[in-house]
Parts: structure tokens; C-alpha cells; sequence
């Protein structure tokens, strides 16, 4: 109820109203620049990257033993609590340059 009242009330939709303007007159001067500049338009595909699943067959996976006990270990810590008492949520970073195996070590 309180997610509902927020959204429908008069502030919000002005807010809302107002930030639309804003990128609707950014979206303006794109094209007036565009036009300046005699900018041509490309039509680009883009393209998605692959799905992906949490499967893995460990037997394909060399090493990382310590590192999988490390995260295990982590993962088994309880977690904090968010502000209001309810139950928080724990995000644990695998951080590193591509390539490195962050994803392998997360499956
Ligand atoms: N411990 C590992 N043993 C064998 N192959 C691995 C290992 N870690 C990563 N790889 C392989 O290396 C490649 C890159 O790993 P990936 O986890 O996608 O890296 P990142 O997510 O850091 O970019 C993948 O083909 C993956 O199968
Ligand atoms: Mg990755």
C-alpha cells in the first residue's frame, strides 16, 4: 500500500512528469547537434550476449580449491540486517580483470 500511495501521488507524477521533460529535451538537442555536426544515421545491431546457467562439471575446472572453501566459508556467514530489521541482503564481489575465471569460481 505505501509502494502505491508513493507512486500515485500528485509529487511523484509531477516529479516523474517533469524528469520525461528533461529527457525529452536532451533527446532534442541530440538531434539539433546531430544536425549540426551533420552526424548520419547507422543503423547497428546489437548484439546479446550468451545466456548464461549456473551448471558446471567440476571435472573441467583445474585448481581453485582454497578459493571455492573461501567463498563457501563466506556464504555460510549470516548475513546483516538491512535498516528496517528486515532481512539484509549480502553480496559477495569476485572482482578481477576478464578472463581470470570470476564466473567459473561463482558457478
Ligand atoms: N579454474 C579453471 N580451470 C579451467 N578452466 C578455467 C578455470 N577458470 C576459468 N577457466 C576457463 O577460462 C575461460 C574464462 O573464464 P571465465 O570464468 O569466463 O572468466 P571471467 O568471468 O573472469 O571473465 C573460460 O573458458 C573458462 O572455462
Ligand atoms: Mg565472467
Amino acid at each position: 500500500m505505501k509502494v502505491g500511495h508513493f507512486f500515485s501521488s500528485p509529487f511523484y507524477r509531477l516529479r516523474i512528469a517533469h524528469r520525461i521533460k528533461d529527457v525529452r529535451d536532451s533527446l532534442d538537442k541530440v538531434v539539433v547537434d546531430g544536425n549540426k555536426f551533420g552526424l548520419e544515421r547507422m543503423d547497428v545491431s546489437v548484439e546479446r550476449r550468451e545466456m548464461t546457467y549456473s551448471h558446471i562439471d567440476a571435472l573441467d575446472v583445474i585448481g581453485r580449491d582454497n578459493e571455492k572453501e573461501e567463498i563457501i566459508e563466506l556464504l555460510m556467514q549470516p548475513c546483516g540486517r538491512g535498516e528496517d530489521g528486515d532481512k539484509g541482503l549480502c553480496v559477495i564481489p569476485i572482482v578481477g580483470i576478464g578472463g581470470l575465471g570470476k564466473t567459473t569460481l561463482a558457478k
